[in-house]
């Protein structure tokens, strides 16, 4: 085949896949526009630049369309977190402002009940708000990569202990037996406590939250070289589709409107990091209407290489 070395690389493409397939790949003689043979090329080679350029190109722009769907996505959370954020913060503390009149008023008048009253309902708000910009952060801590494990020795059984009696006193007056089941009296840990108690008090606060009568079970079996601990409640229970989006930051499987039970949905995001930070495991399973229970797996003695988060 004889083409022009003006003719574009489709078009010389074109003009070959025209002709017999056992011809295609033959060689093209290029001739200049006097005629004169500028050399030769080969469509073989033609086609695999051609299509090694194209994949090229198509790679290059399905990266940058999952690049830009992964940024759009981020801002997205960005944004959702920002207006969650806010809310959860302007809640207590428009609550803290009123308060803090009413109270003005009352003293101001006298009614030193009234008071007393609003000054504990104010203190309650107060410690919420605490809560909730420690939770965040906690969270934005983690996931920057700045939250440090701190290891030591310590027994985790005692740990256990102190965290049930904090739940006694959460869940109130509600008729709800409050447990612990530790096969062995002392279990030697090496790794950190204060992320350790805040795993399992985050997992007993929220069954003292969601369980009105029964029983929150918190059990302890530890094995060679790791501990697994389990949260079993007689509570609300979740449902199957809800399961895997538990861990996800602010969900609250309870309607906003017509929420019974406090929170801003990060106890159990903030939960997930930190066993992922001592190099453990979270599962869980439930019965919606029966209860819910969490294992966790911690090993006994902090890796830092063997951590994920
Ligand atoms: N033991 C449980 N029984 C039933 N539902 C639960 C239980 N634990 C968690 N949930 C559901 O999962 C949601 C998320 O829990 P998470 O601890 O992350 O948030 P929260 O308790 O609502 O608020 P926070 O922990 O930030 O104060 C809860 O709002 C609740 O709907
Ligand atoms: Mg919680």
């Amino acid at each position: 085949m004889i083409v022009s070395d003006k003719v574009l690389l489709d078009e010389a493409l074109r003009l070959a896949l025209q002709r017999p397939q056992e011809e295609i790949y033959d060689d093209v003689i290029v001739e200049d526009d006097a005629g004169l043979f500028a050399g030769l090329l080969s469509v073989r080679q033609m086609i695999i630049q051609h299509s090694q350029s194209l994949a090229n190109i198509m790679v290059q722009k399905d990266l940058a369309n999952a690049r830009a769907a992964e940024l759009e996505h981020l801002t997205e959370i960005k944004s959702q977190f920002l207006a969650h954020v806010t809310h959860e913060l302007r809640s207590p503390v428009n609550a803290i402002i009123e308060l803090g009149e009413m109270i003005r008023i009352a003293a101001e008048k006298g009614y030193t009940g009234q008071v007393q009253d609003r000054l504990a309902l104010l203190m309650s708000s107060a410690t919420n708000l605490r809560s909730v910009i420690t939770n965040i952060l906690d969270l934005s801590k983690i996931e920057a990569g700045r939250m440090q494990v701190i290891a030591e020795a310590f027994d985790l059984v005692p740990l256990l202990e102190e965290v049930v009696e904090t739940t006694r006193v959460l869940k109130g007056d509600k008729p709800v037996d409050v447990t612990l089941a530790a096969r062995e009296c002392t279990v030697g840990m090496y790794t950190d406590p204060v992320k350790c108690r805040q795993i399992v008090l985050n997992l007993m606060s929220n069954a003292a939250k969601f369980t009105d009568r029964g029983r929150i079970a918190l059990t302890l079996e530890p094995s060679n070289d790791e501990v697994l601990l389990e949260v079993a409640d007689t509570g609300l229970g979740i449902r199957e589709d809800d399961l895997a989006r538990l861990f996800a930051p602010f969900t609250q499987l309870e309607d906003a409107r017509t929420k019974r039970h406090e929170g801003t949905g990060l106890g159990l995001t903030i939960t997930h990091h930190l066993v992922d930070l001592l190099g453990g495991s979270i599962g869980v399973r439930s019965r919606f209407g029966e209860g819910t229970t969490f294992s966790i797996r911690i090993p006994k003695r902090w890796n830092p290489r063997e951590t994920s988060a």
